[in-house]
């Protein structure tokens, strides 16, 4: 592996290694007997080999009890037993399952991950969490795995579309936004080189995931403001039912939050908010995904975001001093009317600058 860089993620349960480099990734499927997960689009990146490889199809369907119990049920078949080991090579679907099947298959096998997609190469391979669907509702069960190893190889970035591309980045300025103004400017400058030298990105915004992890592994305080974003993006995902990739409705979502009057304002916000435009125009389908707005949908799911209580919305918002806080209101219909001016006022500014 040409390497560009290691350093270790610590959690309750031990630490693990996480290397950045090229070539890393076929050591890893090439040199071991553990049993490969792999997402179907990148099936032919895994090398001919002895020991088992599962494929799975990454599709929210594939993110359910039922799909868990699909793949435990071949890994039964293929004969892993308590001691094997799991490589899971895929974005952020393949990682969810790999991780919650792992966790309880033969109550635990050790795994490994190599995320392919730019979201789960910069944000979602640290932290260890598994998010299986249930019924209608996302992510509502799930637990925290963390993986033996993470070995990312931007080789894989290759295959992705410019949209792909942008849903990865937009996950990443928001996890840089929310560590402080000289971790976001540091993104800024590593954005303006990320065709030449994507490791360097990865790598920065990894570090900036990694203090919120650390600091705050189970979720409980600091690591809900990488929430930021998500209420409004979450509500938009199910307003246009998903047309709308969860990267892009992040960068949708920031706009919103930045629009919001309790938001603070100055260059750094101002910066944010034009790298985000800029993401969502080179997406290319965002306007087209806008026109089906289903603002009754868009109400119910705002309404359901878990942070909220019965009398307050809490929203994470541009704070002051740069980074983000926890903000809350009242949830009353004066007080859902601003929610929908803001996010009015965004789709506005989208397709206007899309027409
Ligand atoms: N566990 C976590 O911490 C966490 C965090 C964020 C998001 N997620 C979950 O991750 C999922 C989204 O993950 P994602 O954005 O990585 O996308 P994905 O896993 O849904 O993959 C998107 C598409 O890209 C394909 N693909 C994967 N790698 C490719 C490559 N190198 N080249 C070409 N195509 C490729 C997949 O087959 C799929 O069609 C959501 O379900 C989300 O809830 C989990």
């Amino acid at each position: 592996m040409v390497a560009h860089s290691e350093f270790n993620v610590t959690t309750s349960v031990g630490s693990y290694d996480v290397r950045i480099g090229s070539g890393g990734f076929l050591r890893s499927v090439a040199g071991t007997r553990d049993v490969v997960i792999v997402d179907s689009a990148v099936r032919a990146m895994v090398p001919q080999r002895d020991a088992p490889v599962l494929v799975v199809e990454a599709s929210e369907h594939t993110k359910t009890l039922a799909g868990c119990e699909r793949l435990i049920l071949e890994l039964r078949q293929a004969g892993v037993r308590r001691g094997d080991r799991v490589l899971a090579v895929g974005g952020g679907v393949v990682q969810d399952v790999a991780t919650f099947v792992s966790d309880v298959y033969m109550r635990g096998l050790a795994w490994s991950y190599v995320p392919t997609t730019l979201m789960a190469m910069a944000d979602s391979c640290i932290g260890g969490k598994s998010s299986i669907n249930v019924g209608e509702v996302k992510n509502l069960v799930g637990g925290i795995y963390p993986p033996e190893s993470v070995i990312i190889d931007p080789v894989f970035l290759a295959s992705l579309s410019g949209s792909a591309i942008a849903a990865g980045l937009s996950e990443a300025v928001k996890i840089a936004y929310c560590r402080g103004p000289e971790a976001f400017n540091e993104y800024l400058w590593l954005h303006a080189r990320f065709a030449e030298d994507p490791a360097a990105l990865i790598e920065h915004v990894l570090l900036c995931k990694r203090w919120f992890v650390e600091v705050d592994e189970h979720d409980q305080l600091e690591r809900r403001l990488l929430n930021f974003g998500h209420t409004f993006g979450h509500a938009v995902e199910s307003a246009v039912d998903h047309r709308l990739s969860h990267g892009l409705a992040v960068a949708f979502g920031v706009l919103c939050a930045i629009n919001h009057p309790l938001s603070a304002k100055g260059p750094l916000v101002n910066a944010l908010g034009e790298h985000c435009r800029s993401l969502l125009a080179g997406a290319g389908t965002v306007d087209e995904a806008l026109l089906g707005f289903d603002w009754e949908r868009f109400e119910q799911a705002f309404r359901a975001d878990k942070k909220h209580s019965a009398d307050a919305f809490r929203l994470i918002l541009p704070a002051p001093d740069g980074g983000v806080a926890e903000v809350e209101t009242g949830a009353t219909a004066k007080d859902w009317d601003v929610i929908a001016a803001v996010t009015r006022q965004t789709i506005d500014t989208a397709l206007g600058e899309h027409a």
